[in-house]
């Protein structure tokens, strides 16, 4: 780590690996850790969580199940991940929180916590840092205002912080969501697991359905329509109101989106082979891993044991090896289903041969950071052929990406992507703000130089 001259905000620079080999450790799947502390604080009773994600934005979801009158414990740590146990009153037994909850950076955070407190009857307020405060929340008043909660934010009610003063009898809604989100669709679950009646949320896309796994692992019914299918397509969910969670004890699978910087990393540096453990495979999560795959990746999958865990997730040990790559035309069903690892997923167009195209990435101008433009200016920087129209990304490759200076935005995944940039650029690659990595994955720069030793 050093010191940028000018700002005084510690930088990172990275030069380029000879050879990657090894078995990066992968933080516990941020999704998934951030439900089950959320979960355990409905439960009454102990809950046990082994190996959630250590980052910043799950210590912040931790934080506020705490404010909220639940018994948060670090039983064992190792700098990447942590073993929780929750002790908790279960929704009835929570309390107004003293003091302003902190998301930090944390979207989920804010989102999911909106649904829960929605149904909680005492006032709160959600804020975050500066990033946080400039994402939209508009979407999630408009479901929790219809079920009967009171939620008001600044500028009109669409900027954080979000105020909310929850009511524990709610109306259950159906309701279909304008953006395809997992973050409203599981608030509005969560608020309906306390509504009369039943919760139905529909979704043209299907997103992620950890919320609704996890539920049905404690004992909620939850139903979806169609009952199964191959990903992608539209898809309701159901659950009724006034059904008790119980605790459970559950793992954590390692996190499919920390995974795909390593994919990339192996697929596009020339002499590579790694090998990821026990990787989330879930079919709403697993869409990073099928593109690459469609490009050329040469990854072997092997299923995990039972190939599910607790948590009702299958899990995978996946292994990457340098590879060919060819362009991808993606369109916006692929960018839903692929929304956190679109930015990693342009640094492999990189390095493909042919035009890639990813069509209708808009929602990823209300990420952490514009990901749209803070990926574009990031890659050109190393002389990456990526232009922009509109919400459309067009990459030209291979190109020879040359070692240069890069702004994170303060955005972990951007940070992270031009890392893996810097193993494969010549001379060296710096990143401002390197340290936000540690939102979702505390040890990556650790991993990442010892991948090359
Ligand atoms: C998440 C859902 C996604 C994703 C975020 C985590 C979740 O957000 O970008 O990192 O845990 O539900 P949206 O579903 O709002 O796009």
């Amino acid at each position: 780590m050093t010191t940028s001259r000018r700002t005084g905000e510690p930088s990172r620079s990275v030069s380029p690996a000879a050879r990657l080999r090894g078995e990066p450790r992968l933080p516990g799947d941020k999704s998934i850790s951030h439900r089950a502390l959320l979960l355990a604080a409905l439960a009454e009773g102990e809950s046990l969580i082994t190996g959630a994600g250590d980052g910043r934005d799950v210590a912040a979801t931790a934080a506020i199940v705490a404010a909220l009158g639940s018994r948060v414990e670090r039983v064992r740590e190792d700098g990447l991940n942590v073993d929780y146990r929750v002790v908790s009153p279960g929704a009835d037994g929570l309390h107004e929180p003293d003091g302003v909850l902190d998301c930090r950076n944390s979207g989920t955070s804010l989102r999911l916590c909106s649904g829960v407190l929605a149904s909680l009857p005492f006032f709160s307020v959600l804020d975050g840092d500066a990033s946080l405060r400039s994402r939209p929340v508009a979407r999630i008043i408009e479901p929790l205002r219809l079920m009967g909660a009171a939620l008001y934010a600044r500028r009109s009610d669409s900027l954080p912080p979000l105020v909310v003063i929850g009511r524990p009898r709610l109306r259950a809604i159906d309701f279909e969501t304008r953006v395809p989100s997992a973050q409203v669709k599981s608030a509005i679950l969560l608020a309906g697991l306390r509504a009369e009646g039943q919760t139905t949320v529909r979704e043209a896309v299907a997103t992620r359905d950890h919320t609704e796994r996890m539920l049905r692992c404690r004992g909620v019914e939850v139903r979806r329509e169609p009952a199964t299918s191959s990903g992608g397509g539209p898809v309701a969910w159901t659950l009724e109101g006034g059904a008790r969670l119980r605790p459970v004890d559950e793992r954590v699978p390692a996190d499919p989106s920390a995974a795909a910087f390593w994919l990339v990393a192996g697929a596009v540096h020339p002499d590579a082979l790694l090998t990821l453990r026990s990787v989330g495979v879930n079919p709403t999560r697993r869409a990073a891993i099928d593109i690459l795959v469609r490009m050329g990746a040469q990854i072997a999958e092997q299923a995990v044991g039972a190939a599910r865990t607790d948590t009702g997730e299958p899990l995978a040990d996946l292994t990457i090896r340098s590879s060919e790559l060819h362009a991808i035309d993606l369109g916006p069903g692929d960018v839903a289903a692929a929304i956190d690892e679109i930015p990693i997923l342009c640094l492999a167009a990189t390095q493909a041969r042919g035009r890639t195209t990813i069509r209708g990435a808009g929602e990823l101008r209300n990420k952490e950071s514009d990901r749209v433009a803070g990926i574009a200016a990031g890659l050109a920087a190393l002389g990456a052929r990526i232009t922009v129209d509109g919400d459309d990304i067009t990459i030209e490759g291979p190109s020879q990406l040359v070692g240069s200076q890069t702004k994170t935005l303060d955005d972990h995944r951007l940070a992270m992507t031009f890392a893996i940039a810097g193993l494969i650029a010549s001379g060296s690659t710096s990143m401002d703000r390197a340290e936000s990595a540690a939102v979702s994955y505390p040890s990556f720069f650790t991993e990442l130089e010892r991948l090359r030793a």
